[in-house]
């Protein structure tokens, strides 16, 4: 599509970059990308989220191994842990006396909120001519991130995200159709979903191919989804003062 608005060549240009130089983020990049980030739409402007930047190369490479080995966490310009934070709310209920209650609804407004900052965040960067990849490695092993990085309670580690100038150039994925998400008027027929399912394996089989992987997102998709993850993230958040219920 010819002469697209910057913001959308951005946002379609994505892809996410796992090999950075050394070259350092910039503060004033940092500031920049965490005004846009911040100017995300937040539930009733309770903008419940924070952002750790990680400096400290001993604490950087101890992340690395508390995410599965992920190399890029101490290899890139910016690392930074996203949380959903409610430990401001909660303090300023204490301070005026009155009680702070929540339920499932103010984890989940917490975790929405610091996803929307997370992504202005990243395309910021990405308009600023950086790379970025989420680091979902980080709930690996919350009481461990949670020790090393003196988190404290009401406040709730989501991802982790790494920033830096690209060392490589990858080509952005494919995903489904637009009309694979878009739905009209009532939700479509399972045959649709399933259809529209096979459709994107008959364009990811030759995309896997060309990387030297024989399978298809299907495929992907059922194993990911054939065993249970992170077990223990709900007692954690817990732990940390969420109501889960
Ligand atoms: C919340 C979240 C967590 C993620 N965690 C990781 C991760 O731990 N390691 C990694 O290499 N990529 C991670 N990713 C990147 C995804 O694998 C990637 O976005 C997806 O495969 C689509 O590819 P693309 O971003 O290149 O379009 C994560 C993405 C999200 C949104």
């Amino acid at each position: 599509m010819p002469n697209l608005p910057p913001a959308l060549e951005t946002l379609l240009a994505h892809r996410s970059i796992r090999r950075f130089t050394e070259a350092p983020v910039p503060d004033e990049h940092v500031r920049l990308a965490v005004a846009a980030g911040q100017q995300a739409s937040t539930s009733s402007n309770v903008q419940a989220y924070s952002m750790l930047r990680v400096r400290n190369q001993a604490t950087l490479e101890k992340l690395v191994e508390l995410t599965g080995g992920q190399t890029k966490v101490a290899r890139c310009g910016a690392f930074f842990v996203v949380s959903g934070d409610t430990r401001r709310h909660r303090l300023l209920a204490a301070r005026a006396g009155v009680p702070y209650r929540t339920r499932l609804e103010g984890f989940l407004v917490s975790t929405i909120d610091a996803s929307l900052f997370a992504q202005n965040l990243c395309v910021a960067f990405e308009s600023l001519g950086y790379g970025i990849c989420y680091v979902g490695g980080l709930r690996n092993d919350l009481a461990s991130i949670r020790e090393l990085l003196r988190v404290p309670e009401g406040v709730y580690p989501l991802f982790g995200l790494c920033v830096g100038v690209p060392d490589e150039d990858p080509a952005p994925r494919p995903r489904l159709a637009p009309d694979a998400v878009l739905h009209e008027d009532l939700y479509p027929d399972d045959a649709v979903l399933l259809a529209e399912a096979d459709a994107y394996d008959d364009r990811m089989r030759s995309w896997y191919a060309e990387r030297g992987l024989e399978t298809t997102w299907s495929q992907r998709i059922e194993k990911q989804f054939s065993e249970v993850h992170r077990t223990d993230v709900a007692e954690f958040y817990r732990a940390q003062g969420a109501e889960l219920d």
